[in-house]
């Protein structure tokens, strides 16, 4: 056997495009528009760099505890990640160790898949309806875990706690995976459930509500028994994923939540303006409580208005994939630069492309 045959070859998951462009309308990788705040600029300028001498605290515990009050559990029921996407890696390895599929959407965060074949974990891609929404039947049969983002991503649709509660009586063996990245701009989140169901782990982020993409930071919240279990995975891999200046800012944002909640409502009011807008332009959506519309038009190739909207500075997210080829996803911006959108697909359909 050769070396290069003992490489491991994969097929990663291709994050969206970040261009180093001037002045780009950039509406393709679900950040947020707003400034993640005054705190965490103050908390940045009176970090002392001496301390980048020492290894940080292996498991940021005041910002821990900041997220265990925030969301009303104990501080052993939160784990904090190098992103959410580094949680669910360390909860694929961690939660789904059956013979038995993982289950998830076949339309759902792509990441999914290449966690599986990474750990060559076996999995079954559950088709939406043509609605575009899950149906819980279809979740009631043998699995080693199901996950699934709520709101889903890229549609934008969120399922009531009712249906959660439902998926959970009906896979008591199994930890079920809520994936909350965008929960905070429309969505139930689905903590308050855990203390019933000690199977359910959920996921956020501070790249989304945060307005902290580029720090790194993703939680996971669950029953003692699970976050521990978390934790000792976590610790045969990094005992140091969350950087020291990392939990400062994390921290500083934890006490600014009144201003990123603030931020939140700008964005659902421009949400529910650019659907409006989109609407009136003929555009067909699912009713997105996301900070993204997952949009369609009859009439135009998805792929032809992508690169028209590149060309005129603007980037949206394509996606080559089965069912949702006529798609684009789109982030919602500032009002600003989403009536700038607006004005620049009125005038590429106009074109008559
Ligand atoms: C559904 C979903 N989950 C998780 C993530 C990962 O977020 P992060 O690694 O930035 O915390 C994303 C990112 O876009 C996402 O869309």
């Amino acid at each position: 056997m050769s070396w290069q045959d003992k490489l491991r070859q994969v097929q990663p998951y291709i994050a969206g495009e970040q261009p180093r462009i001037q002045n780009l309308i950039k509406l393709n990788t679900n950040e947020n528009p707003y400034h993640p705040g005054i705190k965490v600029k103050e908390a940045i300028q009176r970090f002392d760099a001496s301390k980048l001498s020492l290894y940080p605290r292996p498991d940021a515990d005041e910002l821990r505890q900041a997220l265990a009050d925030y969301h009303h559990v104990s501080e052993q029921q939160i784990f904090i990640g190098n992103g959410s996407d580094e949680v669910l890696a360390l909860l694929f390895l961690t939660c789904f160790n059956g013979e038995a599929p993982v289950l998830f959407p076949d339309i759902s965060y792509s990441f999914y898949p290449v966690y599986c074949d990474l750990y060559q974990i076996p999995y079954q891609k559950i088709p939406l309806n043509e609605q575009f929404e899950i149906v819980k039947e279809d979740y009631y049969q043998e699995n080693s875990g199901i996950i699934f983002p709520n709101p889903n991503a890229p549609t934008g649709l969120c399922v009531s706690l009712h249906m959660i509660e439902d998926i959970l009586k009906h896979n008591q063996e199994s930890i079920v995976v809520i994936d909350e990245a965008y929960v905070d701009f429309g969505g139930e989140s689905a903590v308050s459930l855990i203390e019933q169901y000690p199977n359910l782990l959920i996921t956020q982020t501070f790249s989304k509500f945060r307005s902290l993409a580029g720090i790194r930071l993703g939680v996971a919240i669950g029953s003692q028994e699970v976050i521990a279990r978390l934790y000792d995975v976590k610790n045969s891999f990094n005992s140091y994923p969350i950087d020291s200046l990392a939990q400062v800012i994390g921290l500083a944002s934890m006490q600014d939540s009144d201003y990123i909640q603030d931020n939140a409502q700008k964005i659902i009011a421009t949400r529910e303006y650019t659907k409006k807008q989109l609407k009136k332009l003929g555009f067909e959506m699912p009713d997105s409580k996301a900070n993204f519309l997952f949009i369609k038009h009859p009439h135009y190739d998805a792929q032809t208005l992508f690169e028209k909207l590149r060309e005129r500075g603007i980037l949206v997210r394509y996606f080559h994939q089965p069912r949702i080829e006529q798609y684009l996803r789109v982030t919602i911006g500032t009002q600003q630069q989403m009536e700038i959108f607006i004005e620049e697909m009125k005038k590429i359909l106009e074109e008559e492309i």
